[in-house]
């Protein structure tokens, strides 16, 4: 009689341990679950802009293109009156836009864009030079050589028919006389 409630005492000891156990095995089970699925969620955000990046959004550089026509006709007006304080302001202007598209790495339909832009940094610069000298005779000269490189460009990328060309009339409604 002793030796049976000895054999039930080990047994309800043992299924109680099992059942503890088990307990046990299924939290840390959920726990490694929930741990995975974090870490699914995680992956799936990190993964997501490169996903944006590749689905073929085009770097809008018609747009910037329309940007350096603008400062550059700027410019040039300014420079032509001698207004040396503005021409500085458009230069700079100029500089920092050819300067931000040649970090982009743009290559537009197997055109190198970026790189080739960088190729027209040194004459932005020496415009940028001619006019902090207020150099009234280099001045028109660097303009017209920067004018070249934009349309020299223009054809290396097979639109030979976007041409440049110094502004014949003041840009309307500012100032550019002193
Ligand atoms: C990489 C060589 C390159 C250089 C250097 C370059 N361009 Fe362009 N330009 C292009 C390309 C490529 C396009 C066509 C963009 C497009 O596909 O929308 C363009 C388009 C243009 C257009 C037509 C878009 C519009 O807004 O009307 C103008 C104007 C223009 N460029 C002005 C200039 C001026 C001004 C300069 C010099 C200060 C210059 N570009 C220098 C490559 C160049």
């Amino acid at each position: 009689m002793q030796k049976n409630n000895f054999t039930i005492l080990v047994l309800a000891f043992t299924s109680f341990a099992l059942s503890i156990y088990t307990v046990y095995n299924s939290v840390v089970l959920n726990e490694k679950i929930e741990k995975l699925q974090k870490q699914c969620e995680t992956d799936r955000k990190i993964s997501q802009p490169i996903i944006t990046e590749n689905d073929d959004e085009e770097f809008p550089l018609g747009e910037y293109m329309g940007k350096l026509q603008y400062y550059a006709h700027k410019a040039g007006m300014a420079g032509k009156y001698q207004n040396w304080e503005l021409a500085e302001f458009y230069v700079h202007e100029l500089e920092e836009t050819v300067e931000f598209l040649t970090k982009q790495n743009i290559i537009d339909e197997g055109k190198e864009v970026s790189k080739l832009l960088s190729n027209i940094m040194p004459v932005v610069n020496l415009l940028d030079k001619n006019t902090k000298e207020k150099d009234a005779v280099e001045f028109p000269k660097t303009y017209q050589n920067l004018l070249r490189n934009c349309n020299n460009c223009h054809i290396s990328v097979d639109k030979p028919y976007i041409v440049v060309q110094e502004p014949q009339r003041d840009f309307d409604g500012q100032k550019f006389k002193k």
